[in-house]
């Protein structure tokens, strides 16, 4: 199969390109699309057999329930069996944006897209381009993020390519993401708020609109079972192994090159993924083709934006091991901190 990649600079200009390829979503196709996260790989909502196909394209493991994306508050009902009112309080606060709700499932809902769970992910994405695609679709778009399982999700429509040439027909191109990782998960069918997935939506924004919520404990370990299913697998890893270094960030330069230092010494060709002032203090040390650096310390929008294109950048680097600089769990860096662990499978070195 070819894939054809279509460039979309103004919705408003690309209407035919959209309702062709809302048309192949509806039925029953894959359709890669922006939005202001990641990349998502849409399949008809309602339609088992084409997301049966996403799960075939991603090669995920059918124990991974798929969130569904709307491009209204009209289309949330048709998905759910009804809305709490803590999800209706979130929705005024933040959709469209990087939220997803998991809500009580609707009967339209197949068993393919919740792995059997009766409840379901709900989003409404803050991007022109995947909202009017899910419009011309006229149904909710199942989509997770458009990588190969296990690698580190795309916030490029190159990068969608690089995993997913020959296998889907259409990619929009809308430019790079917004905010570079995942939406916020968080599980709205009980009394207080859980947050499954920490994204760019934080714990302090949530708070202010629902109170105070929990933080799923197993995001922080490896050893418990986390309520998202998907949150469970090792993710967003490069293919080399890659070590954390935790601690403070007057620490951080000396860390890392004493840490590179060492793994040379021992043969090893290492690669480096830190901040800007990081990078700078171990020029010399290791090769500049060989460090990503994500932006300054403690500048986390950026940070965020950029951290999956450097982890993917690694797999075409000759390095035989990462080190990846650490930044606060606060705000967004609770994100950043959660999908470093996971890249690292939770080896980390404290300084
Ligand atoms: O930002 C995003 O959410 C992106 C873009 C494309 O919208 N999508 C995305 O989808 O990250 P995916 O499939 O890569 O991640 C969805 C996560 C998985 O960890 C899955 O286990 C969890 O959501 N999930 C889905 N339905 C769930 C449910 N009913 N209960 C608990 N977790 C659920
Ligand atoms: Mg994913």
């Amino acid at each position: 199969m070819d894939t054809r990649i279509i460039k979309i600079d103004d919705v408003a200009e690309c209407g035919r390109e959209l309702m062709t390829a809302g048309r192949v979503l509806r039925y029953g196709g894959i359709v890669a699309f922006p939005t202001e996260t990641v990349y998502g790989l849409g399949a008809n909502g309602f339609d088992e057999k084409a997301c049966a196909h996403i799960y075939e394209v991603k090669g995920r493991p059918s124990d991974n329930p798929l969130i569904l994306h709307v491009s209204g508050r009209d289309m949330v009902d048709t998905a759910v069996s009804h809305v709490t009112p803590m999800a209706e309080k979130l929705m005024a606060a933040f959709c469209p944006g990087p939220l997803t709700m998991i809500l009580p499932r609707g009967k339209r809902v197949p068993d393919r897209i919740t792995g059997g769970l009766d409840t379901v992910g709900i989003r409404m994405p803050d991007n022109d381009v995947a909202r009017a695609l899910i419009h011309s679709a006229g149904c909710p778009v199942a989509a997770p993020s458009a990588n190969i399982s296990g690698r580190p999700s795309p916030t490029t429509a190159e990068s969608v390519l690089e995993d997913m040439d020959g296998r889907i027909p259409i990619i929009l191109d809308g430019g790079p993401c917004r905010f570079g990782v995942e939406s916020t998960i968080v599980d709205c069918t009980g009394e207080q708020g859980i947050v499954l997935r920490p994204g760019a939506i934080t714990r302090e924004m949530l708070e202010e609109v629902i109170g105070d919520v929990m933080i799923d404990p197993a995001l922080s370990g490896a050893d418990t079972v986390p309520r998202a299913p998907g949150m469970k697998y090792r993710h967003y890893a490069p293919k080399a192994p890659l070590t954390l270094i935790e601690g403070s960030p007057d620490k951080m330069a000396d860390a890392l090159r004493s840490e590179a230092r060492r793994l040379i010494k021992e043969g090893h060709t290492v690669g480096i993924i830190a901040s800007n002032e990081s990078v700078h203090a171990l020029s010399g040390i290791v090769p500049d083709e060989l460090m990503a650096s994500y932006g300054h310390q403690g500048d986390l929008r950026r940070i965020a934006a950029v951290l999956y294109e450097a982890l993917r950048s690694f797999d075409r680097k000759p390095a035989d091991v990462l080190l990846a600089e650490g930044t606060t769990d606060e705000g967004l860096g609770l994100a950043i901190m959660n999908r470093l662990h996971k890249a690292s499978g939770f080896h980390s070195l404290h300084i």
